[in-house]
Parts: C-alpha cells; structure tokens; sequence
C-alpha cells in the first residue's frame, strides 16, 4: 500500500498538506511538518502589504471569518530571510503567490523558481480580501471593492492570462487555487487547465461578513472576509465532484477538512490530494492524524494508492 501521489512534477509521500496562511514553522515544536505530503507557505506579494485593520478574525458557527489581506513582507524578504529559515523542512516546499496583474505574478513566479528550495508554486487567484484590478493598480485592499474590482478566478479571461504569465516563467508544478465565490466553478478550471496549470486547488474562502448589533457595525475591519471551517465542507465536496468531471488535471481539495473520514469524502469525489486549513487552529496535529487515518482507511478496504480512491465515488 502506498499514499503516495504525484501532482504535475511533484511527488508527495502522501496526499496531505496544510493550506496557505493557516499553518508554519513555528507549529514545529507541536507538530513533525516532514511527515506532511508537503508544505505550503502563506501568499507573498511582490511587495509588502501591511493587511487589513483588526478585527481580522471572528468565529462563526463551524467556521471562521478571516480577513487579514495578505500581510506579508514581500518577495526579496521571503528569498533572503524566510526561505533559509526552511532549511529543516524536507518535504517539498509550496510557494504561494498573489499578485495585482499579470507581471506581478510572473515576476513572482520566475524569481521563486530559481530558489532551489522551491518546488511548485500555487498561484493565489481567490483571497477574498484582496481583489484584482485588471488595471493592476490595486494593491491595497483595505478600500471598499471598486467597481473594477473582482477576484481572479471570478473571470476565466483574468484566470487564463494570470495562469499563462506564471506558466511561461516557472518550469515548476504550477497549482491554481481557485475560489467558490462564482456561479459555475468548472469553467474557470478549465481556464486554469487550458492555460498550462498542472493543477487545480479548490476551495479558497466563501466571501461571508458578521454584524455587531449593540454597535450596529460589521465585526471585521474589512467588512467581509472569507469563511472556512466545517460550515463550507459540502459546498467545497460539490464543488470538487463537479471539477472531476470537467478537467483531466488533478484536483487539490479544500474546506472544512478536520479529519481523515472528510480526507477521503474529498478523494471519493475526485481530489487526488487535500489541504488542512482550519482545523489547525483547533488541532495543530490535525494533518498528522489525518494520514494516520487515510493509511488505516485505506489498510481496511483493501486499496493499494490513492489512485484508487480518487473519484472512486459510487452513483
Ligand atoms: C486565517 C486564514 C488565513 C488564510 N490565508 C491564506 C493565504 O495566505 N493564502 C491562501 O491561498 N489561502 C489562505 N487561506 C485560505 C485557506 O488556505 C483555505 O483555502 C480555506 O481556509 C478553506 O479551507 P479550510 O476550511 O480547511 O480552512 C487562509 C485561511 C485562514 C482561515
């Protein structure tokens, strides 16, 4: 038996990574992040972005709203200082990249790809707290959405243009993480697909907002923010089977995962390998027990690889 996958050039020892922004070194004294299929660091930008005011964070019913809006140091200080900072990390690292127009994002991508620590890139095309202008002259996201502005995987033209830029200037694995703040998702994969991604990662955060009624005033800074956790688990399971049935390239699932049975919902339904967000906040080891769980799932029904279970799904 075997948990082994392979994402474009990428070879995980087994299917299960922690997502973007919810999970980092310093969860290292709790948790061995060697035994994850890989490692995924938050989003850069080509520049710093100081984020959103507080509050940035609020629980919601078996979820979470989050709007920190890409707080980050930038490309040079994710080169010179964070990446050395990896050197324990053995598994292959994910670099995870957002920018305001096609340049930013090959820019990103090709000085990424001559880091020799860097073995894919997922192009952030979905954070609901920093919106795309096609102008590319947003680059704070603290204002109200402009009329201008969308999110990349909102529109399959932006999605293809912002694909092929990161394509022509990284031979490496390239991801696209998409959003489900749209009404057919399966077309903007395909976009993804068409434009040279070697894979797809799905769900980014539902765009959701909570409302304070002894001030009378949104409990975010930003207004609205991304929901995850549980509460978006079968909309982002949907939202996998039908990608499934549209694309030939795998599919990375996210939302809602907090244990191996949801692990494996997720591959029934066409993921060829799935990312922990969330349920790091509750349970640093989440991950860990996770491919513990999918390795005895997988010993008690006889499956020998994930190949096997993905999209394995019975009518
Ligand atoms: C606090 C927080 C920060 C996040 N930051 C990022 C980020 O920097 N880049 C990104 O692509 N996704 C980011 N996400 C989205 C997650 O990677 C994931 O797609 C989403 O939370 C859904 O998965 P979950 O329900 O398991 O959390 C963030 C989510 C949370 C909760």
């Amino acid at each position: 038996m075997t948990l082994e996958v392979r994402i474009g050039k990428l070879r995980l020892k087994n299917p299960v990574m922690a997502a973007s922004g919810t999970f980092g070194p310093e969860y290292g004294e709790l948790v061995d992040i060697n035994k994850l299929g890989a490692y995924i660091a938050k989003t850069i930008t080509l520049n710093e972005r100081v984020g959103n005011p507080p509050p940035r964070v609020v629980d919601t019913p078996s979820g979470m709203l989050n709007a920190i809006g890409l707080e980050n140091k930038g490309l040079d200080d994710f080169v010179k200082n964070k990446l050395p900072k990896l050197k324990n990390i053995k598994i292959p690292i994910i670099a995870s990249i957002a920018g305001v127009n096609a340049a930013e994002f090959g820019k990103l991508a090709k000085v990424l790809s001559r880091t020799e620590r860097i073995a894919a890139i997922e192009i952030n095309l979905s954070c609901p707290n920093a919106p795309y202008s096609p102008r590319g002259r947003r680059a704070c996201p603290n204002v109200q959405h402009g009329k201008r502005d969308f999110l990349i995987a909102q529109n399959e033209s932006a999605t293809r243009q912002i694909v092929e830029a990161a394509r022509k200037a990284a031979s490496l694995t390239i991801i696209a993480k998409l959003s489900p703040n749209v009404t057919d998702i399966t077309r903007i994969a395909k976009a993804a697909e068409e434009a040279g991604a070697d894979a797809v990662s799905l769900i980014n955060t539902f765009i959701g907002m909570a409302v304070d009624i002894e001030t009378k005033r949104p409990v975010l800074g930003n207004v609205t923010g991304g929901l995850s956790g549980p509460a978006i688990k079968p909309i982002a399971l949907r939202m996998v089977r039908e990608t499934y049935e549209k694309v030939k390239i795998p599919i990375i699932g996210i939302g809602g995962i907090m244990d191996y049975k949801d692990a494996v919902e997720f591959i029934l339904c066409g993921a060829s390998a799935i990312q922990v967000g969330t349920a790091n906040f509750v349970n640093p080891r989440a991950s860990i027990e996770i491919i513990e769980g999918v390795k005895k799932y997988m010993a008690k029904h006889k499956i020998s690889g994930i190949k096997e279970l993905t999209g394995a799904l019975r009518k």
